[in-house]
């Protein structure tokens, strides 16, 4: 496209606009981002631990965890010799737990076939467990300065508002991503789109006043910048209802059981729970009974007692799926095994505990006035 905001050849801008709309953006971008820890470092570990943690999580959000992060495990020789339950502890509370799971599985490949260097390539990255497009084109453009794009959602924003494109296929994102990309810059023009996608250029109400780039956008000439991209059709959304046992010993300590491997929250901890069958919402006793028989196959010894409360319930939204966590108080005993574990209360520390299971922990204990 042109100033006058119509599309190119093949729905590109034309080459003599591009140089300037490159100059525009990154322009911006060198006078007006924020100050982010990760910005200005080129090691390509630490690259690499900031995009995956930005994947799903807000730049504010991370910048705490990040810090936390290279503390715990400053380099890649350090992750991969990492207990993966301690790196599942030190992501507690991003979600999204697959993420850590990849960075320390891919730190194992980086140490034992890549003697410990993180490979210097877009291809190369692409390789390494759970190294996607994006990740592999973030690293590779920031750490190594290979003109390659990265394409997450807010650049996918930002593309589709300059060319104007209500559904913008992968394909086409790609190749105009790589097409826009300045060679001289490519890790700073990434990060400048995205940081435009972020900042500027929102899902609503879009800043184009304050746009550096708006006199080449179609959408602002449009005027369809609200509308773009638009809305994809969204997946339906489960709910699952769960009966959930806390089983509490005499020393304040719940018993906490490691989920499948597959399976939603694949692997990590939590209190043993069960999907409560439609239709028994209001019926308590069937809640207990659930509750019980879940404590119990996960190898507690529970009470025959009455629960000592029921709490009330609890809610998380995941992707795809809405769940309602009913927890029940039961008083028990049992023994820690490779798959369970008893943990305080108060303070369950000892294992990573998504963050409903953490709101669980902390409404029991001070129901059972422990905290
Ligand atoms: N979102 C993901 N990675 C980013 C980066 N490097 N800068 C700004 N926003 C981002």
């Amino acid at each position: 496209m042109n100033r006058s905001g119509r599309p190119g050849a093949a729905g590109r801008p034309l080459p003599e606009d591009l140089a300037a709309l490159r100059r525009a953006l990154l322009g911006h971008y060198d006078r007006t981002r924020r100050d982010l820890p990760w910005r200005g470092d080129t090691d390509p570990y630490r690259i690499w631990v900031s995009e995956v943690m930005l994947q799903q999580t807000r730049a504010e959000t991370v910048t705490e965890y990040y810090r936390r992060w290279l503390e715990r495990f400053p380099d890649v020789e350090t992750l991969a010799a990492a207990d993966l339950d301690d790196v599942l502890l030190a992501w507690q509370g991003l979600g999204y737990y697959s993420r850590a799971r990849n960075l320390h599985a891919g730190a194992v490949v980086v140490r034992d076939r890549h003697a410990g260097t993180v490979p210097g390539t877009y291809e190369a990255l692409r390789e390494l467990p759970g190294v996607g497009a994006y990740t592999a084109g973030a690293v590779a453009s920031i750490a190594f300065g290979e003109a390659v794009p990265a394409v997450d959602g807010n650049v996918r924003r930002v593309l589709a508002r300059l060319f104007d494109r209500a559904a913008p296929a992968p394909k086409w994102l790609r190749e105009t991503a790589a097409a826009l990309v300045d060679a001289s810059r490519p890790g700073e023009w990434n990060q400048a789109l995205m940081e435009l996608g972020a900042t500027v250029c929102t899902p609503r109400s879009p800043g184009c006043h304050a746009c550096p780039v708006s006199a080449w956008c179609a959408a602002r000439a449009a005027g369809t910048q609200e509308e773009r991209p638009a809305p994809s059709a969204r997946r339906a959304v489960l709910r699952e209802r769960l009966a959930t046992a806390v089983v509490v010993d005499r020393d304040g300590c719940a018993l906490v059981a490691r989920r499948p491997e597959s399976g939603l929250l694949g692997g990590m901890w939590s209190f043993p729970d069960t999907p409560l069958e439609a239709g028994v919402e209001g019926d308590e006793d069937a809640l207990v009974a659930s509750a019980r028989k879940a404590a119990t196959a996960a190898g507690a010894r529970v009470s025959h007692e009455p629960p000592l409360a029921l709490l009330e319930p609890v809610r998380h939204r995941f992707t795809h799926l809405a769940a309602t966590y009913r927890p029940v108080v039961l008083a028990g005993s049992g023994a820690d095994g490779e798959n369970r574990r008893w943990v305080a209360l108060d303070a369950p520390v000892a294992v990573a505990l998504p963050v409903a299971q953490r709101k669980i922990a902390r409404a029991a204990a001070t129901v059972l006035g422990r905290l």
